[in-house]
């Protein structure tokens, strides 16, 4: 088994629970260029002290286990079933939930959703590409026959992995999923994994800040999740999204949880600019709800980042007399300073903005350490100055 040992820098990585270990804080580089790709490979500290075992991907290692065992298809077996029991019998999950969450189930680089017995699998990791059959065997032992295998992105081309997407298992594509009182059409096909699960508990928390009649503004609404809680409450709702696809779905998942056609309306366009016609229209929402995409990938997008969700929020806050419900995705937007800035952005709106619930990702993505916390999710109170 190669040794790779790691700098200060490397060794503190993985004490704060980080277990992805760039080639730059390996000190025999040698060692680590010799290995092949995919190869189990051990990280020691400078001083020999052992620290993780891993696989080695092109520039890093994802460690899998702080401990010295095999990395082989039991061990792949035993992390999916531990994973999906844990968020069955403990957390209460049923047909819909993330199943596996990258290292913070001890799987660093393979995520799965499921949605009844379809999965969305999408693998980051060279190790763990040669286990696709275990990860179906496994899968359909959990009563999942169809996979949709959705490798692609930024994290793939880190990896030096060709994007891979397409059916590695069946070929069902939608299903109908669903939350509290809601039910949602999921098409595997569609943006992310298909739905965005890691909101799940904000959308259900949404409920309570609906009465009979509010008019709701869902910014970025993608296929109506939080729009057609808000309309289950007796809400007027108005949704807001880039992608015409995603938006047939919403009018669909409107139609399945039979909200009446004259109770919603979803416009396609780019958030920025309908929200300052909506302004320039004077028009006004009990609760308006942003949930963009993730404006910074990386630390060098931050700045222009930070300035697109100070607009954004500024233009929530403008249009809100009621809450805010404003939510950021992008990992390396830290929690205090998304705090910092909404509430900065609406006493640019002339608003007093008053933090009165900080949600963030759900359950089913367990946060192990930094690089696993993404989701921020704020409910203000918003209030004229
Ligand atoms: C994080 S998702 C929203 C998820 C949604 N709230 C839910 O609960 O399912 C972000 C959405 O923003 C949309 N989007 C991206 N850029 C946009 C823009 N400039 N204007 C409007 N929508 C945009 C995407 O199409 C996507 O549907």
């Amino acid at each position: 088994m190669i040794k790779l040992y790691v700098d200060f820098g490397g060794y503190s990585a993985i004490e704060k629970g980080n277990l992805i270990i760039n080639r730059n804080n390996i000190i025999n580089k040698e060692d680590f260029d010799s290995a092949e790709l995919g190869e189990v490979v051990d990280i020691y500290s400078k001083r020999g002290k052992f620290l993780g075992r891993g696989f080695k991907n092109p520039n890093e290692v994802r460690i899998m286990t702080l401990k010295r065992e095999e990395l082989n298809e039991n061990y792949i077996r035993e992390k999916i079933i531990k994973a999906n029991n844990y968020r069955v019998y403990e957390l209460g999950y049923k047909n819909s939930y993330r199943m596996v969450y990258t290292q913070s189930d001890w799987l660093n680089g393979l995520v799965i959703d499921r949605f009844n017995d379809i999965a969305t699998l999408q693998i980051f990791n060279f190790g763990i590409e040669k286990y696709r059959d275990v990860i179906a065997e496994t899968l359909s032992e959990l009563g999942i026959e169809h996979i949709y295998e959705k490798s692609t992105g930024r994290n793939r081309r880190r990896a030096g992995l060709k994007d891979i997407e397409g059916f590695l298992k069946g070929k069902k594509e939608e299903t109908v999923i669903t939350e509290g009182e809601a039910k949602f059409k999921v098409y595997v096909k569609q943006q992310k994994t298909g739905f965005f699960l890691d909101q799940r508990e904000n959308r259900l928390l949404l409920e309570r800040f609906i009465k009979e009649g509010y008019r709701v503004l869902d910014i970025c609404c993608y296929t109506g999740g939080f729009s057609v809680h808000a309309a289950l409450k007796g809400a007027y709702v108005v949704g807001v999204d880039l992608s015409k696809k995603a938006l047939e779905v919403a009018e669909e998942n409107m139609e399945i949880n039979n909200i009446p056609k004259d109770r919603y309306e979803f416009i396609e366009g780019n958030a920025f600019k309908v929200m300052e016609e909506l302004i320039e229209d004077g028009e006004k929402f009990d609760v308006v709800i942003l949930d963009p995409p993730a404006f910074a990938q990386s630390k060098k997008d931050l700045k222009s980042a930070l300035r697109g969700y100070h607009m954004l929020n500024r233009f929530g806050a403008t249009l809100s007399n009621r809450y805010l419900i404003t939510c950021s995705c992008s990992q390396p937007v830290e929690p205090d300073a998304f705090k910092a800035l909404v509430i900065d952005a609406c006493l640019k709106a002339k608003k007093w903005g008053k933090i009165i619930i900080q949600g963030s990702q759900a359950p089913d993505h367990p946060i192990t350490s930094k690089g696993t916390e993404y989701l921020k999710c704020l409910f203000l109170r918003v209030d004229e100055i």
